[in-house]
């Protein structure tokens, strides 16, 4: 089974532990701190939107995607609660294109982390870099091997920061790596890895 239809199944049966109400701190902060300016924004895998959002209302010119129409639809909701600009469609990002690309930054939380085979994360690497302008930046937040052991099915996937490194070096200058844990509502939120990546000269 493909990946996007695992999470499309999760969605049907309204399984979505990752879901989160507020923004997630780890993209606040880098957003804040490296800094990174205001530009034009895609995220992939944008589950319920509240990063996307997050991004849109700090004037970020936001285009969120998923494979799950179920959860765009759910995010499409909260964008008109709050009335957001930012735009939300369905599409898979391993075949199709995001509309409205080349984007300046890419942000992903859990989309990148999701793939098991390392063929797969270097093929999503490669269409981030083709999905970016010229020096265009890839935030992604990853979940972390240094975490506790966790039992099959529970918790996020666990990769090492060389798990990272071998799909996204051909395609991307790592500007920084750190360990943190997920920006969530949960009594113990998973470790991960907060990655910052720009796009090879050469890509
Ligand atoms: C772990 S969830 C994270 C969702 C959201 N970023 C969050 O943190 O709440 C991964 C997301 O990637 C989406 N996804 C999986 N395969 C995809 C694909 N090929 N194209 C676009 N989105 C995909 C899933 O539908 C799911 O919403």
């Amino acid at each position: 089974m493909e990946v996007k239809d695992k999470f499309i199944k999760r969605y049907e049966e309204g399984y979505m532990p990752w879901a989160h109400e507020n923004a997630d701190f780890n993209l606040i902060e880098m957003v804040q701190n490296w800094p990174i300016k205001v530009c034009k924004t895609a995220e992939i895998g944008c589950g319920t939107g509240t990063d996307a959002i997050w991004l849109a209302s700090q004037k970020f010119n936001t285009v969120a995607i998923d494979s799950s129409d179920i959860v765009i639809d759910i995010a499409k909701k909260h964008a008109k609660k709050v009335k957001s600009k930012c735009r939300f469609d369905v599409c898979d990002f391993m075949n199709d294109k995001i509309e409205g690309a080349p984007f300046d930054f890419v942000f992903d939380r859990g989309f990148f982390h999701s793939f098991e085979k390392l063929i797969d994360r270097k093929i999503i690497a490669e269409r981030v870099s083709k999905t970016l302008s010229e020096k265009g930046l890839w935030l992604s937040l990853i979940g972390s091997s240094d975490d506790l052991p966790r039992r099959k099915g529970e918790g996020p996937p666990q990769r090492s920061a060389l798990d990272i490194l071998k799909a996204v070096e051909p395609y991307f200058k790592i500007l920084s790596l750190s360990a943190s844990y997920f920006g969530s509502e949960s009594e113990r939120p998973a470790k991960i890895w907060v990655c910052l990546m720009r796009k090879r000269d050469d890509k």
